[in-house]
């Protein structure tokens, strides 16, 4: 992540009317709102101006037609579950649940509906997800368990975007004593635009019953789904799971509430959980105080209702389904298809569709984990009686874990349109918008960071492009479109009012000098790997017998990497100069603040790595090993994605002899290798003697309330800061070997001696390049530095950082924890010099990787077993999960790293 931690937003009721505080809320955020619009007039610099060139998300593979198979999805990653359309102003729906015979609902506004880690689930996520067409998400809520299938189907006559189900399974939780009898979820939907047609809350009137015949809920009309065909409808079903003799007294019951937002948008879509709980308590006080404490929605709609709220209550188990129908005439067309969209008739298509991903998921990954699971067969070892060592995860629970982290990657997938804030003159400057713009994109974490990381992504499209190369192109195309004239792309992406209602205010304002690790080259560079090696086989004539539909895959990848070619080229002139160092081919993260008095080490938050220890007093004569390592990378994929494009030579040459000269192994160890420590590092102005000193003051209180102690933190410096390597030994130190710039041992003997003379002064290196590299894969797996029990430490035991805060707030993060997304890269690199290093050097590394790899599967799988959660990083003594979960962005490279995909 790259981004300080957030505070979970909840808020107490504290004995005021609900109507009131929600009354309240709506009118300071309609007037924020507001605020920030009128000051709206600013002249459009290169910072405010999209790159000119054509877009990447033209591309003739978005057209029409996959456009419409992807408008409908669960797109609202921060909700446990919603679903909206993939348009600029969608029509969206999400779904709650709460006890409606519970007090405490009101009180403690107990109604789940943005994902949050103050709910306390269990566990939640998607078991299955195949990031188009179905997912199932298990939810365990104290002792409600409710299992939601999600299915869209394109049936005969269906309008735009298709159908789509959602069968909710209320059951109980299997061993939790049972204190709730019912169950209240609620489904709505609202149009963020105007609608085109009134919508009719209950068009065929009251629903007492949801059996044996589906009830209609709702129908409309939406410019979402299109010019013509923008009428639609949503049904609802109960499931008869009981003896017929019961069925009376058991149906579930709908109530509901239509109004019109007109005026008040977004707001009422953004607090509709706060509009829920004050209709219903307004409800509650009209009846007689003598009667049972029940919620229950007012039941009335107003004529204009763009804003529908649906509540159906059961006794638990029951089962509900929910059918949206969409159409391109007249919607009663649409009453045959849904026979098969809810009720019995949905029974087989959502085993079919489950049948169907796990099938695939064998195929694509469940193969080669089966493969990698497999004791290794060594010749002379094979009567080994522990071949299966005892603490190794089973493969069933390996499985499982793999394939619901890929599932969570792609059914948090969220759709977002607007405009970054930016601030484009000095600090304190009003921040201006950015151009209004989609993303498309894959989140770190439903429940904290629901919205796009720029980092992040590279490791979320090495996972997604194996799973479905087009969805990932799809993804990475939306990102290079928020390019700017600069060739810059803001890092945390916080697009339209849902995104931004959850980021607090400090944090929103992006900085166009700010850089974020260009990770995206990694995914893409896969991309032009593959383009080659066709082209190596086409060459060799050692293709296999080309089908069509692979060579017209190749030749969509083709067209991607053409398309994306000018655009990665000022992104990468971007780096190149905005990020320069102050020696040549050295670079330097911009954005560190040396005036940051309360950090003990001030934050790199551009980094990626924002706490992770660097000089301890930021100037310009840093340098960043890490960034540069970057750059090799960035160099080396523009170079091989030139070459894979045919492209001329003038255009890639600059490319090759940038990646040439900053593999250079001479010019890595002149800059970054701490020949007295024989460590790889940073290099700036830094001293030791520094510590935090944390204060308690008092500071006044708000108004009419008393004065409050608070701690309050201090740097204080007692030595003389020296321009010097930093001497902290952690992740950063690794990126010569994640990047692969140390030598194999195989080299042509000219670069050998290169290395040879790289360290002239230092004995790890004079005997060869083979040495340097088993002398740094040595420091890799020295157990008192980064090699924990439960996977690699972000930061060296003997670090005099490690696990220390930052500031009195900021607890360590990038300080001794386990990182996956590093660790994923460790592995990738370590199996590329298994394979390709001399026998001295391959059996190093491949020691290394199986020993690793074992590790992180064994805290992952643990983990998610004992836990019920992927988390954002690791403890490197419990090995628990920590911070922030579900965290199902890189951590779900978990799939990856099983099925020893690098
Ligand atoms: C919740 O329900 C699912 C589906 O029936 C089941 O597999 C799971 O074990 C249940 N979990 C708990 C904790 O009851
Ligand atoms: C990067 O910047 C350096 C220094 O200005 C320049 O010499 C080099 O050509 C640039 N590299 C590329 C690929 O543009
Ligand atoms: C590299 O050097 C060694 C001896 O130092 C020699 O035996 C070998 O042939 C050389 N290899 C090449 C490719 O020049």
């Amino acid at each position: 992540m790259a981004q300080a931690k957030k505070g979970d937003k909840q808020k107490g009721l504290g004995g005021v009317p609900i109507t009131y505080i929600a009354g309240a809320l709506l009118a300071a955020a309609a007037a924020a709102f507001f605020a920030l619009r009128g000051r709206a007039h600013f002249t459009k610099g290169p910072i405010l101006t999209p790159l000119k060139a054509p877009k990447v998300t033209d591309l003739l593979e978005f057209d029409a037609a996959y456009k419409d198979r992807m408008l409908w999805g669960s797109y609202r990653s921060g909700l446990y579950f919603g679903m909206r359309t993939r348009t600029p102003k969608g029509l969206v729906s999400g779904l709650m649940w709460f006890d409606p015979d519970d007090f405490q609902t009101l009180q403690q506004y107990r109604v789940r509906h943005e994902a949050s880690q103050g709910d306390g689930l269990a566990s939640y996520g998607w078991k299955r997800h195949d990031g188009r067409t179905y997912g199932q998400q298990v939810l365990v809520d104290n002792d409600y368990n409710i299992t939601l299938s999600m299915l869209k189907s394109f049936g005969e006559g269906s309008g735009p975007g298709g159908d789509w189900s959602v069968r909710l399974q209320l059951r109980r939780t299997s061993g939790m004593p049972t204190q709730r009898r019912r169950i209240s979820v609620v489904i709505y939907m609202g149009d963020e635009d105007t609608p085109r047609e009134p919508w009719q809350v209950l068009p065929d009137g009251e629903v007492t019953d949801l059996r044996p015949q589906p009830a209609a809920l709702l129908t409309g009309g939406s410019a979402a789904l299109g010019r013509g065909g923008a009428r639609w409808a949503l049904h609802a079903m109960e499931q008869a799971t009981e003896p017929p003799a019961s069925r009376r007294s058991r149906g579930c019951r709908v109530d509901y509430l239509g109004m019109s937002t007109e005026g008040h948008k977004p707001d009422y879509l953004l607090k509709v959980r706060e509009l829920l709980l004050s209709t219903m308590y307004e409800r509650l006080q009209r009846q007689p105080p003598s009667d049972k404490f029940r919620l229950y929605l007012p039941n009335g709609a107003t004529t204009n209702s763009d804003l529908a709220l649906f509540q159906v209550t059961c006794v638990i188990p029951s089962t509900v389904d929910f059918a949206f129908t969409s159409s391109s005439g007249d919607v009663s067309d649409s009453s045959e298809r849904l026979e098969g969209l809810l009720g019995p008739g949905l029974d087989g298509p959502l085993a079919a569709a489950e049948a169907a991903f796990d099938q695939r998921f064998d195929r694509v990954f469940g193969e080669g984990i089966a493969r990698a699971l497999q004791p290794q067969q060594q010749p002379d070892s094979a009567a080994s009686p522990d071949a299966s060592t005892p603490d190794a995860p089973d493969a069933a629970a390996v499985v499982e874990t793999a394939k619901a982290a890929l599932s969570n990657l792609l059914g948090s997938m969220g759709y977002f349109y607007g405009s970054s804030l930016v601030r484009t003159g000095p600090p304190g400057s009003e921040p201006a918008p950015y151009w209004p713009a989609p993303l498309f994109t894959a989140v770190p974490s439903r429940s904290f960071f629901p919205r796009g990381f720029l980092w992040d992504e590279g490791f979320h499209q090495l996972l997604l492009q194996r799973w479905e190369p087009a969805l990932s192109r799809d993804v990475i195309a939306h990102w290079l479109d928020l390019m700017n004239a600069q060739g810059w792309i803001p890092r945390e992406q916080i697009l339209g009012e849902e995104a931004r209602a959850r980021v607090p205010p400090e944090f929103v304002v992006q900085l166009p000098w700010h850089a974020n690790p260009p990770s995206l080259f990694l995914p893409i560079a896969h991309m032009a790997a593959q383009l080659g090696r066709a082209q190596q086989q086409a060459t060799d004539g050692t293709a296999a017998a080309s089908d069509a539909e692979s060579a017209a895959e190749l030749e969509r990848v083709r067209a991607f990497l053409r398309r994306a070619w000018p655009r990665l080229a000022a992104w990468y002139n971007w780096f190149n100069t905005t990020q320069a160092g102050p020696l040549p081919s050295s670079f330097r993260w911009h954005g560190r603040d040396p005036l940051a008095a309360s950090e003990l080490n001030p934050k790199t938050l551009t980094s990626g790595l924002d706490d992770y220890p660097r000089a301890s007093h930021p100037d310009d004569s840093e340098r960043h090993l890490d960034l540069r390592c970057w750059m090799a990378l960035a160099a080396q994929a523009m170079a091989d994605i030139g070459t894979s494009l045919g492209l001329p030579a003038a255009a890639v040459a600059r490319y090759a002899a940038a990646a040439e000269q900053l593999s250079d192994l001479r010019q890595l160890a002149a800059l970054h290798l701490d020949q007295g420590r024989g460590v790889f590092a940073d290099w700036g102005t830094h001293t030791e003697e520094v510590a935090l000193e944390v204060k308690s003051i008092v500071v006044p209180g708000g108004e009419g309330q008393p004065p409050q102690r608070r701690d309050v933190s201090e740097r204080v410096t007692t030595g003389w800061p020296q321009p010097q390597f930093v001497p902290q030994f952690g992740y950063v130190s690794l990126f010569p070997l994640i990047m692969r710039l140390l030598p194999t041992g195989r080299e042509p003997n000219a670069t050998a001696s290169a290395a040879a003379t790289a360290a002239t002064a230092g004995a790890t290196a004079a005997a060869g390049g083979a040495a340097l590299t088993l002398q740094q894969l040595q420091l890799l797996t020295d157990p008192s530095l980064l090699w924990s029990e439960h996977g690699l430490r972000s930061l060296a035991k003997t670090a005099s950082l490690y696990k220390k805060r930052n500031t009195a707030d900021d607890p360590p993060y990038w300080r001794g924890q386990i990182w996956i997304n590093v660790n994923y890269l460790v592995l990738r690199s370590l199996s590329y010099y298994a394979r390709h290093g001399s026998p001295e050097v391959a059996a190093a590394a491949a020691a290394a990787h199986d020993e690793l790899r074992r590790r992180l599967l064994r805290t992952l799988v643990g983990g998610y077993k004992r836990q019920g959660y992927l988390y954002e990083q690791y403890d490197d003594e419990s090995g628990r999960g920590t911070s922030s979960h579900p965290f199902t962005g890189w951590t779900a490279l978990v799939t990856l790293i099983a099925a020893q995909e690098y």
